[in-house]
């Protein structure tokens, strides 16, 4: 998920190769490799860490000879971050060197085919197939070859793959992963983002989902899925290297609220198979998961605030009593632990103290741990029993958005999975979540193309000094998280509340011209909330309602409307936070903060 570099021309191709990968380290990663092509065989460093450590460990790229080679950033998806992980992998024979931004999703099914074949593995990776599969497809033809192995490949990737008999060029193709080629004077590149080339050239060719490139000092050729060659247009980059790291937004935030579609995507596809929950990390035995009497969730911030939604889900779905807990509690209230129980740990960075810390209690007391983790290899992933990945990707922002949403969707994901492993679930209740997560991506896709109507209310409210928020059962959970996020980056005082408890005090705060941001997203309990409403503009609050898109007569009670498309109920709280991020996100950038650096706050606090 992290980046790729590839060099052909007349210089020492590792020196140009580390200092392209500097130029992605925005992206986030965790170790790094090159492999470089010289005398007729592939030479590979790699390791885990910094990129520093890569260059001290080849001085500089001075201690790889040859001109043409492909250089990889790595942030682990399968196999933790570690040296033989990291990214070059070759092939058994070394003949073919391969770099692989991406996930694999059937990877395990061609790695077993492989084995039975003979093949032997060196890593955990998913890509290691890729570079085995061109092995045992190859037919002297390097382009064919890998026509032949991308028909099998499900998934997606941004490759460059280096091969020994052909030694004047390598090759790259993406799907669903970024690449582009960059044409320089007698020398040509990939890289996974245009700032890694701009130093040598501003000519660059945006690559489709499977085009082939074939990349060499003298020039670059073009193929399609047929093996026919085709013609592609230069862009010309006009502009600097500081806007392309965040992809031309101001801030990695947005960046990251932009991503979501394709975060969820990557989380929930994988995991519906042939009509089916797959799980494939998560080894339950059907007496210990029939006989789970109870469920606790823990996270911190966000996590927890996702947590909650998870609690309503699995009680709603298979009637299973569910706990959530803010990490930090968790420990010292001395919950009642057993082993016929399953504690859900929440966490984007897997090493958040408090909840490292609610792990190791509820291992103690022999529950089963479960964690949802979106980093590869943390002390969370390495320490709970099972581990189900969110595959946001590297988060950089502080206030956390395609982590949490992917949170929320792993939690949906793993409801289905009990309700279907203990048959609590109906095959036609399966069959719909299934159709539901699958159609959510997109759905949230065309939401984010018009966050318009919310950059106009943040900039009509921006410089307010409190703002409430209220909200029934799954969306008070979202005023939550909301009103955190809000706080988090803007520094305005934001309270949450339940819609019905307001009355019982904070009330008394509602004054002339207070907002208040009501979410009416569940149908079931819209004339309540309409109730509330009232309550709070009686004392001359000016409320923004976010309600679904066809809920026209909401106007008649809400000041201002954000509508939001309309998922089935049990997966509103993903399309209802969209505009809550917006909003918190407009209104601190019109205040001129750090937006992605938010003052007192760290991405990941690994104190308790
Ligand atoms: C969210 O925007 C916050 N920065 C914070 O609440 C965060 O969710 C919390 O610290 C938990 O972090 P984790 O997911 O890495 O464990
Ligand atoms: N899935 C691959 C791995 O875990 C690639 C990860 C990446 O995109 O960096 O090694």
């Amino acid at each position: 998920m992290c980046g790729v570099m590839g060099y052909a021309g007349p210089e020492q191709a590792a020196p140009i190769l580390l200092d392209g990968l500097r130029k992605l380290e925005y992206r986030g990663y965790d170790s790094a490799g090159m492999a470089v092509l010289n005398d007729g065989s592939i030479e590979v460093k790699k390791c885990r860490g910094r990129l520093q450590l890569l260059s001290n460990l080849t001085h500089d790229g001075q201690d790889m000879p040859g001109h043409i080679g492909i250089g990889h950033t790595r942030w682990a998806t399968h196999g933790e971050p570690s040296d033989e992980n990291s990214h070059p992998h070759l092939s058994n024979s070394g003949r073919f060197a391969i770099v692989h931004n991406g996930i694999i999703e059937n990877y395990q099914a061609l790695k077993d085919k492989l084995i039975s074949r003979g093949y032997t593995f060196h890593s955990e990776t998913d890509t290691e197939v890729i570079a085995n599969m061109i092995e045992y497809y190859d037919q002297g033809d390097l382009v064919q070859t890998l026509i032949k192995v991308l028909h099998r490949l499900e998934g997606s990737y941004a490759l460059g793959v280096l091969s020994v008999a052909e030694p004047d060029h390598f090759v790259a193709v993406r799907k669903d992963s970024p690449l582009i080629v960059g044409r320089g004077e007698g020398e040509n590149f990939i890289a996974s983002d245009i700032p890694a080339v701009l130093n040598r050239t501003r000519d660059v060719y945006l690559m489709g989902d499977n085009e082939i490139a074939v990349v060499a000092a003298d020039g670059v050729r073009f193929f399609n899925m047929d093996a026919e060659e085709v013609e592609k247009d230069i862009y010309h980059v006009e502009w600097d290297v500081s806007a392309a790291e965040k992809g031309g937004y101001e801030h990695f935030m947005m960046k990251e609220i932009m991503e979501q579609p394709k975060a969820l995507r990557d989380t929930i596809k994988p995991r519906i198979k042939n009509g089916r929950f797959v799980l494939d990390d998560l080894k339950f035995d059907a007496d210990w998961l029939n006989s789970l009497g109870r469920i606790y969730i823990v996270g911190c911030g966000s996590a927890y605030h996702a947590g909650r939604i998870g609690k309503d889900l699995i009680e709603k779905m298979l009637s299973i009593p569910v706990e959530v807990d803010i990490a930090s509690e968790f420990r010292y209230r001395n919950p009642l632990l057993g082993p016929d129980q399953l504690v859900i740990i929440i966490s984007q960075s897997g090493e958040t103290a408090d909840t490292l810390a609610a792990l190791r209690e509820a291992k103690k007391h022999g529950a089963r741990t479960l964690g949802i983790v979106n980093v590869v290899g943390s002390s969370i992933a390495r320490e709970a029993d099972y581990v189900l990945y969110t595959w946001a990707g590297p988060e950089i922002a502080v206030a956390t958005t395609k982590a949490y949403t992917c949170q929320i969707a792993a939690l949906e994901i793993l409801t289905a999975y009990l309700g279907q492993e203990t048959g609590r679930l109906s095959d036609d209740q399966l069959q719909r979540l299934q159709a539901d997560l699958l159609s959510l991506p997109v759905l949230l896709k065309d939401q984010l193309e018009r966050p318009e109507d919310v950059q106009y209310l943040a900039s009509q409210f921006f410089n307010c000094k409190d703002i409430f928020f209220i909200g029934r059962a799954l969306d008070y959970s979202l005023t939550l998280e909301g009103s955190l996020k809000l706080k988090e980056i803007s520094y305005i005082h934001s309270e949450a509340s339940a819609a019905g408890e307001l009355k019982h005090g904070t009330i008394s705060l509602i004054q002339k011209g207070t907002l208040v941001i009501a979410l009416v997203t569940q149908p079931r309990l819209r004339e309540k909330m309409i109730s509330n409403i009232r309550e709070v503009k009686a004392r001359g609050a000016v409320v923004l309602a976010v309600a679904l898109e066809d809920d026209s007569a909401i106007a008649d009670t809400a000041d201002y409307v954000i509508r939001i498309p309309h998922v089935s109920p049990d997966l509103e709280p993903i399309a209802g936070i969209i505009p809550l991020q917006l909003f918190a996100y407009y209104v601190a950038a019109l205040n001129g903060n750090d937006v992605d650096k938010p003052r007192n706050l760290a991405k990941s606090v690994t104190v308790e």
